[in-house]
């Protein structure tokens, strides 16, 4: 019998042992982990040793970390005494290494948003979800680069520098949870987190070939995570299989009633405590009906929306054959660009961000206010992003009048698409919406904005999705094995359970994720004595991004 609970066989599970180590962290589960674990095979500190080794050698190649925690091997020897006295009951991420996205705040390490502004900010506590986390034995190996304080989708930094697509070294991890989709897809730990915006938890589980949920706002509870806006902010995982996002998303929302974020008071009687991966395999395609939002396409010929175009037919027609009606939305109301225009960022950023910053549990060095941080030289503006935070540092929630009629007029358009989207699903009869996550492939670096996602109608809305992969680009020289394609899978509010369950029936169709070729290689586990420290290559930041030149 397993210790840690019900282990089940993963599609995705690759042979847990190898001849010369006990555990292969190379595309490992948590169920595999738990396998090795539990056998005997290996022990939490050559778990964790295994993570950090191939981050040691293999970050170059991607530049996702920004940091390291030092207590990660302390963390890993207590769990391996807990093992040894088999002394009462494991959690269900006992010893399993993740990676937190740079904007969850940790009281053991400074949490910047990768804005050097930032770089010694350090919170006195870690935030709810991360206590959750660790309470449920996962192990912070430390943090991920992101677009800077999670503001695009390009995944630069003045502090962490350019994160790399692990598939094709010309191009963005997508974003702005781009470290962590580089990680993840690397195999520099079993899962990570993200946080999500308009488009930031999905847009790098679709350029890295991974699975990531969006949960429902209100779900999981914000506190302690460095915000932008408190009606489209949302957190959570992006793993390498359905299996390790239902475990994680489990876990993250048992943090509960957030008395900091009042958006948890919503949630639903009995939705809390829900095994997210127990009912994993109770679904089934057959009967389903799946809208295919038409507008969220571009069909102009191009090497770079061509690819997008050919994965979603062919997953259109595995998902019929596999026995699911696509039902074919083709209201003009499903059109990104022009949804753009509710977006509430730049109304609601700067009185979140002093909120955050003013925290007297906040410690360390750094400015206490959004304008004191863009008042000196510590950041990192791009084109795209410049009106956006221009705008943001004058305005809040109290404007009546100006861009697009103020906020309350912006927050009335939302509430009439979130009815009109309701309508969408009871008129049709819909278990679900889909549609790739971007038009195009992800995009180059040096590019002005990750051009072409469709994330903001879930961001507006506040509704729940599960990522998948569908499929690859044809390969390249620069991208081997070709440029990853991901799909949004779309649900009314709270049906996390069964947007899961669909994915996982999707991914039980076909392995599609492939691993990145360089991150195949075997990397010999180093004995440390210390955990090691990584240096964020701040050299590799394109030209086209000036450093600390906001209004100047
Ligand atoms: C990463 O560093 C190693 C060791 O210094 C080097 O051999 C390798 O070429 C580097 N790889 C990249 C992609 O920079
Ligand atoms: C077992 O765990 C309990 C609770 O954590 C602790 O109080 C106790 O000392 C442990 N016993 C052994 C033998 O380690
Ligand atoms: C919910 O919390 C937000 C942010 O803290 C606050 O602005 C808002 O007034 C609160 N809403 C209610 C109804 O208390
Ligand atoms: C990809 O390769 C296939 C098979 O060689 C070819 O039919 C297809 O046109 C190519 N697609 C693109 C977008 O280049
Ligand atoms: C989508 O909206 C944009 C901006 O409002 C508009 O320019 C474009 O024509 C619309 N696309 C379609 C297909 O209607
Ligand atoms: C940014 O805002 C400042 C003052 O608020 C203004 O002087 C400047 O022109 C703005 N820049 C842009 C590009 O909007
Ligand atoms: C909010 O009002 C301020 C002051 O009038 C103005 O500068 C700013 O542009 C307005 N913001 C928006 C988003 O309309
Ligand atoms: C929302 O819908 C109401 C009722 O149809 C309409 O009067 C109002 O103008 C709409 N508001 C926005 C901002 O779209």
């Amino acid at each position: 019998m397993y210790r840690f609970g019900t282990v089940l066989s993963s599609l995705l599970s690759v042979a847990v042992a190898s001849a010369s180590n006990g555990f292969d962290p190379r595309e490992a589960t948590i169920a595999s982990t738990h396998h090795s674990l539990d056998t005997g095979l290996t022990t939490c500190r050559e778990v964790v040793s295994s993570f950090l080794s191939r981050i040691d050698l293999l970050n170059n190649h991607t530049n996702a970390i920004i940091s390291l925690n030092p207590n990660a091997l302390t963390t890993a020897d207590q769990q391996d005494a807990k093992l040894r006295s088999n002394n009462g009951s494991y959690g269900p991420l006992f010893c399993i290494p993740i990676l937190l996205k740079d904007n969850y705040d940790t009281a053991e390490i400074p949490t910047t948003g990768a804005n050097l502004a930032l770089a010694r900010s350090q919170p006195s506590k870690d935030a709810p979800v991360v206590a959750t986390l660790k309470k449920a034995g996962a192990i912070i190996l430390g943090k991920a680069n992101l677009h800077e304080l999670a503001l695009e989708g390009l995944s630069v930094s003045s502090l962490g520098g350019q994160t790399v697509n692990p598939y094709d070294s010309t191009r963005t991890p997508g974003g702005s949870s781009g470290g962590t989709g580089a990680a993840v897809a690397s195999s520099f730990c079993v899962w990570g987190t993200g946080t999500d915006t308009v488009n930031s938890l999905r847009s790098p589980a679709s350029a890295n070939s991974l699975f990531s949920c969006r949960p429902t706002r209100g779900l999981i509870g914000r506190s302690g995570i460095i915000p932008i806006s408190y009606t489209q902010d949302v957190i959570g995982p992006i793993a390498r299989s359905v299996e390790d996002v239902a475990t994680a998303l489990m876990v993250m929302a048992s943090v509960g009633f957030d008395a900091d974020d009042n958006t948890t008071a919503l949630v639903p009687a009995g939705t809390y405590g829900t095994n997210y991966m127990s009912g994993l395999t109770e679904g089934s395609l057959k009967g389903l009906r799946l809208g295919l939002v038409e507008g969220f396409f571009n069909r102009t010929p191009s090497a770079e929306n061509d690819p997008v175009n050919n994965a979603m037919a062919r997953t259109v027609a595995k998902l019929r054959g596999a026995g699911a009606t696509i039902v074919s939305i083709t209201s003009p109301l499903y059109n990104s660009t022009a949804l753009a225009s509710l977006d509430t960022q730049r109304f609601e950023y700067r009185e979140s961000m002093d909120a955050y910053l003013e925290r007297p549990s906040l410690g360390g060095q750094h400015p206490s206010t959004l304008n004191e941080l863009y008042s000196g030289h510590d950041y990192l503006v791009i084109p795209s992003q410049y009106e956006y935070v221009n705008t943001s540092l004058v305005s809040s929630t109290s404007n009546t009048t100006g861009r697009n009629g103020g906020y309350n007029s912006v927050k009335q358009g939302i509430a009439n698409l979130t009815l009109a989207l309701a309508e969408t699903f009871t008129a049709n009869k819909l278990d679900a919406l889909i549609y790739p996550e971007q038009q195009n492939l992800v995009v180059e670096i040096g590019s002005a904005s990750q051009s072409g996602r469709n994330g903001i109608l879930a961001a507006l809305t506040g509704s729940p999705v599960v990522t998948v992969p569908v499929g690859f680009s044809n390969a390249t020289a620069t991208a081997p094995q070709g440029v990853p394609i991901g799909m949004e899978i779309l649900g009314r509010p709270w049906t996390e359970e069964k947007l899961l369950q669909i994915a996982y029936q999707w991914q039980s169709l076909g392995r599609i994720r492939r691993t990145p070729s360089w991150a195949k290689e075997v990397v010999p586990v180093k004995s440390y004595t210390a955990v090691p420290t990584v240096t964020p290559n701040r050299g590799n930041i394109p030209a086209a991004y000036p450093v600390g030149t906001l209004g100047g």
